[in-house]
């Protein structure tokens, strides 16, 4: 592979609902093996990215490539086999509530045609991986919020993908739960090489799992930096927005009389 075509290449992606800009031009690179965190305000379009980049949603205009192809442009079956280099954990972990745990972790593989007996031995091993052990005969409703996230997260690396999306990993756990699901992907990244892409508003996360740390805003990928600069960064809107100022360049304006509202109320 040639280690100087980007893995993920995004160019000038546009996408709107109605007449509401969501994304305006939004260019991004990650290379290979690296582990890149989309940051930005609630709203501004970071799930939207990673479903375009899935073909979930369709961009009105731009290119996706991945090792410099255009996977979206292929025929769906050739789709389908690329999409198996994919692992992706939504926000709320979004297990199958009727399947248990082990159906729900090798998922991918049980479609592939793996047997039942070997699906279930590779589910047990990754569920160990991620610190669960003895609860792959659980249903998902068993499970508290902190146990279904590492169920998701091994559902999402258990057909071992090269290419990783987390969407809010540590949004609604608690501290310490949000501590080791950060070092998990941590582990991730480097015990396999994984390119990583995450989005989040939790800055300490962000910097805890990234090698790079890109900042949206206004439909745009602003700015992008190597996460060891987090903190020297002077770039107003990366400022304001680690430091959650309400005041400073990043126009809110789309939220704006909301906001207001809810302050006079
Ligand atoms: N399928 C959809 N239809 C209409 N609006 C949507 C849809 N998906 C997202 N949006 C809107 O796009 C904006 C960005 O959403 P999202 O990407 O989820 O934000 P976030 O940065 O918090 O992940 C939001 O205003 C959201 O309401
Ligand atoms: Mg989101």
């Amino acid at each position: 592979m040639n280690n100087t075509i980007p893995r993920i290449s995004i160019k000038g992606l546009h996408k709107r609902f109605d007449d509401k800009i969501i994304l305006d031009g939004a260019d991004l690179d990650i290379m290979p093996g690296q582990s890149t965190t989309v940051i930005g305000m609630s709203g501004t379009g970071k799930s939207v990215l990673i479903k375009c980049i899935l073909g979930l949603i369709k961009p009105d205009a731009g290119e996706i490539l991945i090792d410099g192809e255009n996977w979206l442009a292929l025929p769906e079956h050739e789709q389908l086999q690329r999409m198996q280099r994919v692992g992706m954990l939504f926000q709320g972990a979004a297990l199958f509530d009727s399947l248990s745990v082990w159906e729900n972790v090798s998922f991918a593989l049980l479609r592939r045609g793996l047997s039942q007996t070997k699906a279930k031995e590779r589910a047990i091993e990754v569920l160990e991986w991620v610190g669960l052990h003895s609860i792959e005969d659980k249903v998902p409703s068993e499970l508290s919020g902190g146990m279904a996230k590492r169920v998701g997260l091994a559902r999402t690396i258990c057909h071992k993908p090269d290419i990783v999306f987390f969407d809010e990993p540590t949004t609604g756990l608690d501290p310490i739960m949000s501590d080791v699901i950060n070092k998990l992907i941590v582990r991730l990244h480097k015990d396999s090489g994984t390119t990583i892409l995450s989005i989040t508003h939790d800055m300490k996360s962000a910097a805890m799992i990234s090698d790079h740390i890109a900042l949206l805003c206004h439909g745009r990928v602003h700015r992008q930096i190597p996460a060891n600069e987090l903190d020297s960064d002077q770039d107003p809107m990366l400022r304001q927005f680690i430091e959650g100022k309400a005041e400073g360049p990043i126009n809110c304006s789309i939220w704006g009389k909301q906001i207001e509202e809810a302050i006079q109320r």
